[in-house]
């Protein structure tokens, strides 16, 4: 791999690790900004947590564009080197204390999906990935699970909580797909359900709205761990726009895609 490249992750995993502390700091300095929506919110430890991650990030890659969630600049193009940050990716778990939430930050380079780190302080679990090169936790490598029928399946959903308006949508699937599975959860961390899968704990994932820092950290570790993500069509994820995103280990991806498409 590419000399630069390959000290720039290293030094974005370190990044990404000592900022992580901001996470488990204590719950009265979780002071909550609404955003927008119903249940939309930005608490003053994102808003840190991104401001340190592109000082840091500009200084390791410094013709890098930066696409992050709090930014409301965000340039949405793929040039030679793009990071997509989610400085906390499970916020609404995080202002209530429920312990399970991460830093994800995607590597794009040359509009191919090349790295993923994401981190979950609680768990002290680091996922790792770059293209070609497997994926890790903590260093360890991981694979996707080898379930192949959706009956002994479990999946994980994403409720696309800022737009209650999907909600009849969401549930209505929701009830097909855990008729057909073995059970379901939803977990608030749209990245670790994705790297869940990676790691085999689950056997797949789905969510009507998916932003890029959401999903493009988590990809890259889902696709070297084996797994498949795409659109719910089946198309290929942009990296620059939101989707109806569904992740799997590849062997349940048709059948899962046939029940969430099915009336
Ligand atoms: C959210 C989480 C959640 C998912 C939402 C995401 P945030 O991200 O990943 O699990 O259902 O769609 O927006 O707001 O915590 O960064
Ligand atoms: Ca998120
Ligand atoms: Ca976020």
């Amino acid at each position: 791999m590419d000399k630069i490249l390959d000290n720039a992750i290293n030094e974005a995993v370190n990044l990404v690790r000592e900022v992580s502390e901001y996470l488990l700091c204590d719950m009265d300095d979780k002071k909550v900004l609404t955003k927008s929506g119903d249940a939309n919110f930005v608490t003053e430890i994102d808003l840190k947590v991104q401001e340190i991650m592109i000082k840091g990030l500009k200084e390791i890659l410094p013709e890098s564009n930066i696409i992050a969630e709090e930014t409301n600049e965000n340039d949405f193009t793929l040039g030679k080197y793009t990071w997509i940050l989610d400085p906390v990716d499970g916020t609404t778990n995080l202002m209530y204390g429920y312990k399970y939430s991460c830093i994800a930050l995607g590597l794009v380079v040359d509009g191919r999906p090349y790295a993923g780190i994401v981190y979950n302080p609680y768990l002290k679990e680091l996922f790792t990935a770059r293209k070609g090169e497997g994926a890790f936790v903590n260093g360890k490598p991981i694979t996707v699970s080898d379930n192949k029928i959706l009956e002994n399946c479990l999946i994980t959903i994403g409720t696309s909580p800022y737009d209650k308006g999907k909600a009849d949508e969401t549930f209505r699937i929701t009830k097909n797909v855990f008729l057909k599975c073995r059970d379901i959860r939803r977990s608030g961390s749209a990245a670790l359900d994705i790297c869940n899968v990676a790691a085999g704990r689950t056997d797949g994932f789905y969510e009507m709205e998916l932003r890029p820092w959401d999903y493009a950290a988590a990809s890259v570790i889902l696709e070297e761990a084996g797994g498949c993500i795409t659109e719910w069509s089946g198309d290929k994820l942009s990296y620059i726009r939101e989707h109806q995103a569904m992740a799997t280990n590849g062997h349940i991806h048709f059948e899962l895609k046939e029940v969430i498409n099915s009336k």
